[in-house]
């Protein structure tokens, strides 16, 4: 299977993405399932990441992902970070706050790892042909997802935001992929102030810590970075459940889409019995292409 290299850049794994769909039979999830209200044939998709460009969509849509979500991309090109954009790091479950993560040097392969990629993007002529080739390119039952990031001005509020967001549409449904909240009580502020414009929130993108190597050095100056894989598993877990019953409480129309730590059906299972409608999984799926059909054979 074709995977993402982690020893190459950004730039080298958008150029040589996968040219070759792969021809696997993929199982039925069985029982019916949406996006937002969107018809999909299981609750599997990608989050924003590990799709660079039209043949990584394509690729992962005939591995059981049915709902493909294409790289963050922005209003202007903007270059990758360096060199590493993923390290494999050793955690216990995290817990917000829990501060550090140790690199790990060697071992099997890795689970969790920091993510450092400054969320680049191509110019938007490239990115807006590319992102049209892969929406032609999906099947019936399957839904591209375009992930896009701005900069608020400091006097713009929450409401302003996904308001035209949502005008921008013209009826499909907006997304909004967040962050940990502190506490619930900021939580449910969000969710009303954001209520009347969005279809799902996306929780969570990533839970945070600063990165130490072996030798005992802080990395990346001391910044710290969102760790994806099975440590923030339970943070996640624990994330979308509060979310869901807030929403069920102040917007039972709102959807839940829920992100973390995913990985085997055991978890998937967990989160959708949650309140999650949907699930994407960003590093299991690139640490091995074919989970998503692993986890379809136990969902039927
Ligand atoms: C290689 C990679 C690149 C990512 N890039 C983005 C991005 O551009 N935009 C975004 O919102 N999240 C990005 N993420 C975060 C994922 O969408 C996801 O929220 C996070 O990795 C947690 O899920 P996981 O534990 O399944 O990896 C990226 C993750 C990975 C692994």
């Amino acid at each position: 299977m074709n995977q993402y290299d982690l020893a190459e850049t950004y730039d080298w794994n958008y150029e040589n993405a996968p040219k070759q769909l792969p021809e696997l039979a993929i199982p039925e999830a069985g029982g019916q399932w949406d996006f937002c209200g969107l018809p999909i044939g299981a609750p599997l998709g990608i989050p924003a990441g590990p799709l660079l460009n039209c043949d990584w969509v394509l690729y992962y849509s005939r591995l059981g992902f049915d709902v493909l979500t294409y790289k963050t991309v922005r209003s202007r090109y903007r270059k990758c970070y360096d060199l590493p954009n993923l390290l494999p790091v050793a955690s216990p479950q995290l817990e917000v706050g829990a501060g550090e993560v140790l690199v790990v040097d060697s071992g099997g392969p890795p689970r969790s790892w920091a993510i450092s990629f400054g969320m680049p993007s191509k110019d938007p002529p490239q990115w807006r042909a590319d992102v049209e080739r892969a929406r032609v390119g999906l099947q019936s039952h399957q839904v591209l997802v375009v992930s896009v990031v701005a900069s608020p001005e400091p006097d713009w509020t929450l409401a302003e935001i996904s308001a035209a967001m949502r005008g921008a549409l013209s009826g499909l449904p907006l997304v909004l992929k967040i962050g940990l909240f502190e506490h619930p009580v900021a939580a449910s502020a969000f969710i009303q102030a954001v209520r009347p414009n969005c279809a799902a929130l996306s929780t969570v993108n990533s839970v945070s810590a600063a990165i130490r190597d072996s030798s005992g050095q802080i990395l990346f100056d001391g910044n710290i970075r969102g760790i994806g894989g099975e440590c923030v598993r339970d943070r996640c877990q624990a994330e979308a459940a509060m979310l869901a019953s807030l929403m069920q409480t102040h917007a039972p129309d709102l959807k839940l889409v829920g992100v973390g730590g995913l990985g085997d059906a055991d978890s998937v299972k967990q989160r959708l019995a949650a309140g999650a409608h949907h699930v994407q999984i960003a590093t299991a799926a690139m640490l091995d292409p074919l989970v998503g059909i692993k986890i379809r054979r136990q969902l039927t």
